[in-house]
């Protein structure tokens, strides 16, 4: 079966079978099905991964849905949804229900319970910073656990389900603390100057339509143009490394971090490097943030790995510093 359609880059990638999981009930039998394959991978929206031309194993694509509201306290209101729901509709959802708290989290493409594996963040706010727990579906033991979130190790672009094997854990639904007494969050430079939020009494629908307007000024379509969004972590250097870098480069993009660290801006890095709207055959460099990689048309899984090893090279020639790639293979 052809995956094609279920990857934001657009690779072609034909999957041993594909198994359109929309429902839990079935959860049970599905045992059965791993083990009549070598391999199990578990597939959101695709916006997070760079496939193969051929998976020679079993691939689930999680489409179930339902949102509702578990609780509501003074404090917080618990919002539970299940892993299948669009993540993007689910966060206009909720800010419709009168249960702000993500809009910050905007336009993410993917799913509810792919948001959680990479500890999606942006414009400020980093999913585990809004998450209660989860519950997820152990392929290897048959049995549903509870994870709160301690027991996610979420990280930086990182959790524990990045890190173990693909197809061990399916996320089943996701729930998030969301504040009753909200306040706007507006640290992000890109927000805090935007022209739409210059006035006190900021709502969180100003937040998301600002929020949503930046990324539709600087991050492609994966509708138009084929894209995992970034493709490389924002690298955390030490502060003597990048006390050292500073000196070399004034104008270095870099964020302090509370541990005394600095992440460095990637798409600075590799615009530097002069990468900023190449191409290489079918697929290149987004000319308005040169952190993300996009298909022209046409490209495999190769090409953009290619891509991606010579601005690795390239960067880490200029700068000395090495880029981790965000998305995860599967061949
Ligand atoms: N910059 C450049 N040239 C570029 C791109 C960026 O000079 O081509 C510099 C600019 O100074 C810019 C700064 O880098 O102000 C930061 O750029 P931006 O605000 O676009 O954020 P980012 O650090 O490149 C990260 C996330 C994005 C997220 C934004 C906003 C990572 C790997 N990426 O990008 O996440 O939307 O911050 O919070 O942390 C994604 O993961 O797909 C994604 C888009």
């Amino acid at each position: 079966q052809d995956l094609s359609a279920f990857n934001t880059l657009g690779l072609p990638s034909r999957a041993g079978h594909l198994l359109r999981l929309d429902n839990t009930v079935v959860l049970p039998q599905l045992a059965e099905a791993v083990a009549a394959y070598p391999r199990t991978m578990v597939l959101g929206g695709g916006s997070n991964v760079v496939l193969a031309g051929a998976l020679p194993g079993l691939t689930i694509k999680v489409e179930t849905r339902g949102i509702r509201l578990l609780e509501q306290t003074d404090q917080e209101r618990v919002v539970e949804a299940s892993a299948g729901e669009v993540w993007h509709d689910f966060v206009a959802y909720c800010l419709k229900q009168g249960w702000p708290g993500l809009e910050n989290l905007a336009l993410i493409p993917g799913t509810v319970g792919a948001a959680p594996v990479q500890n999606i963040g942006a414009y400020g706010v980093e999913l585990d910073q809004r998450f209660h727990s989860l519950l997820a579906w152990d392929m290897q033991a048959g049995k549903a656990v509870e994870f709160g979130a301690a027991d996610c190790q979420f990280a930086y672009r990182d959790s524990l389900f990045k890190r173990e094997e693909p197809g061990r854990w399916l996320i089943v639904a996701v729930r998030f603390r969301l504040p009753v007494n909200w306040t706007p969050v507006l640290t992000y430079p890109d927000l805090h100057k935007h022209e739409s939020l210059q006035h006190t009494g900021v709502t969180p629908q100003q937040v998301f339509d600002a929020v949503s307007a930046i990324r539709r000024s600087k991050l492609p379509d994966p509708a138009v143009l084929g894209n995992a969004g970034s493709f490389f972590k924002n690298p955390l250097v030490t502060a003597a490394q990048f006390q050292l870098l500073k000196a070399g480069h004034a104008n270095l993009v870099a964020y302090a971090q509370p541990d005394g660290s600095f992440k460095l801006a990637a798409g600075w890095l590799i615009d530097q490097a002069g990468w900023k709207g190449r191409r290489l055959g079918a697929v290149g460099v987004h000319d308005r943030q040169a952190l993300v990689l996009v298909n022209h048309g046409g490209a495999t899984a190769e090409d953009v790995l290619e891509l991606a090893e010579q601005i690795k090279t390239s960067v880490y020639q200029r700068f000395g510093v090495l880029l981790e790639q965000e998305p995860v293979v599967f061949r």
